[in-house]
C-alpha cells in the first residue's frame, strides 16, 4: 500500500510560543514518526507577506519557525522541509490555476468577507477599501501548494478548512476540463488538538499578549509562569484546578498521574508560589533538549539555510514533474 501524503504550511509571521508547541508543533512531529505517512512540511513566506508588511519581522520569523521545528524533533530525512519561495514552480502553478478559479469562489472566501464586513462595519462607501489581491486570492495560493506535492491529508486549523475544500474545488475543476493530473486533498481536523490557555485564561496566542515564549532560559521562564493569574488564596487553602490557567498549562506538558498528583496538591493547600515552580520546572525540562538545539542553530543560521536548500531540492524534482504535467495539459509545451 503506497503511503499516505501529509501536507501543511506555517506561516512565518510570527516567533513560536508554548501554545503553537502544545497545539500544532508537538503533535505533527509525533504524526510524522509514523511509518505509513510521508510527511511534507513547509514555511509559507509567500502566505506572510499577505499580512505581514515588515521584512524584519519575515525574515526573523522564518529563521525562528525553521529553527523552532528542527529543534523539536522534525527530522528533514523523513520529512520533505523547505520554504515556499524556493520552489518557483508552486508560483507558476499558481498562476495556472488563477486562470480557472471562478471569481465567485474567492468573493466567498472567510478572510476576504471579514475584510469586506470590517470596511462595511466602518462605514466605508468602498467595500473593498484597502484589499490586497494577495488577500483576496491567498486560496489560490494554498491550493497551489497542496496540489503540487499531491497531498492526500491536511492538517490544519478550523479556520483552514475552507481554504482545502477550495483547493478540492479547483482541482476536481481541472481534472475535469483538461485531465486527471491533482489527487484531490482531504482536510484533516484533530478533534482532539489541546488549546493551550495563556497566562490570562484566554487561548494562548501572539494577539493577546499572553503567551509564554518557548525559547527562553529557565529563569526568563519562571518569570512568564509567575505572571500566570490566581486567586488570594493563602498558602494551606484548598484550591481547585479550574481557579488558576496554570493547571491547564501543567496538564499539557505531565503525564496523567502527576497531574492527579498536581491536583490532589492544591487540593491540600499547595501554594500559588509553589504551584509556579513546579509548571516552569516541568516546561523547563520538556524543552531543555530542545533549547540547547535550538541555540546551536540560530548561532549558525547557515545550517538551518542548507537543511531548507536540500528539502527544496528534493521538492523541486517532484514538484517540475507535476508543472510539466500541467503545463502540456493546458497546452504550454514545446514546438517541436
Ligand atoms: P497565534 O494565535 O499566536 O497567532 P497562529 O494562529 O499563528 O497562533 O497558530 C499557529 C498554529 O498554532 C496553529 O496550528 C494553531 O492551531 C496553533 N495554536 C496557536 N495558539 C494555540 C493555542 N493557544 N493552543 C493550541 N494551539 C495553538
Ligand atoms: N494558510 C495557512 C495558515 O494560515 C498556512 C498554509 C499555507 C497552509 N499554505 C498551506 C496550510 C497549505 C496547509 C496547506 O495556517
Amino acid at each position: 500500500m503506497s503511503k499516505k501524503r501529509v501536507l501543511t504550511g506555517v506561516t512565518t509571521t510570527g516567533i513560536p510560543h508554548l501554545g503553537n508547541y502544545v497545539g500544532a508543533i508537538r503533535p505533527a512531529i509525533r504524526a510524522a514518526q509514523s511509518s505509513d505517512v510521508e510527511s511534507f512540511l513547509f514555511l509559507a513566506d509567500y502566505h506572510g507577506i499577505i499580512k505581514c508588511h515588515d521584512p524584519a519581522m519575515i525574515h526573523e520569523s522564518t529563521q525562528a519557525v525553521a529553527a523552532t521545528w528542527l529543534s523539536c524533533g522534525l527530522d528533514p530525512e523523513r520529512t520533505t522541509f523547505y520554504r515556499q519561495s524556493d520552489i518557483p514552480e508552486i508560483m507558476e502553478l499558481n498562476w495556472i490555476l488563477t486562470c480557472i478559479t471562478a471569481k465567485g469562489l474567492m468573493n466567498r472566501a472567510h478572510a476576504y468577507k471579514a475584510a469586506v464586513q470590517d470596511n462595511l462595519n466602518n462605514g466605508q462607501e468602498d467595500s473593498d477599501h484597502g484589499i490586497e489581491m494577495g488577500l483576496y486570492s491567498y486560496p489560490i495560493l494554498m491550493t497551489a501548494d497542496i496540489l503540487m506535492f499531491k497531498a492526500n491529508e491536511v492538517p490544519v486549523g478550523r479556520d483552514q478548512i475552507q481554504h482545502v475544500e477550495m483547493a478540492r474545488d479547483i482541482a476536481g475543476r481541472f481534472n475535469h476540463r483538461f485531465k486527471e493530473v491533482f489527487t484531490l486533498p482531504e482536510v484533516k481536523i484533530d478533534e482532539n488538538v489541546e488549546l493551550l490557555v495563556g497566562l490570562d485564561g484566554r487561548k494562548m496566542s501572539k494577539s493577546y499578549g499572553n503567551t509564554i515564549p518557548l525559547w527562553e532560559n529557565d529563569k526568563k521562564t519562571q518569570k512568564s509562569v509567575n505572571k500566570i493569574i490566581t486567586n488570594l488564596k493563602e498558602p494551606g487553602e484548598p484550591k481547585q484546578p479550574d481557579e488558576s490557567p496554570l493547571f491547564e498549562i501543567y496538564k499539557a506538558f505531565a503525564t496523567p498521574s502527576e497531574t492527579a498528583d498536581f491536583t490532589r496538591m492544591l487540593a491540600e493547600g499547595l501554594a500559588w508560589g509553589e504551584a509556579k515552580k513546579l509548571l516552569a520546572a516541568k516546561i523547563n525540562a520538556e524543552l531543555a533538549e530542545p533549547r540547547e538545539r535550538y541555540a546551536a542553530l540560530t548561532a549558525n543560521p547557515s545550517q538551518i539555510e542548507d537543511i531548507l536548500q536540500a528539502g527544496a531540492a528534493k521538492a523541486r524534482q517532484e514538484a517540475r514533474e507535476l508543472l510539466n504535467q500541467v503545463r502540456d495539459a493546458v497546452g504550454i509545451r514545446a514546438l517541436k
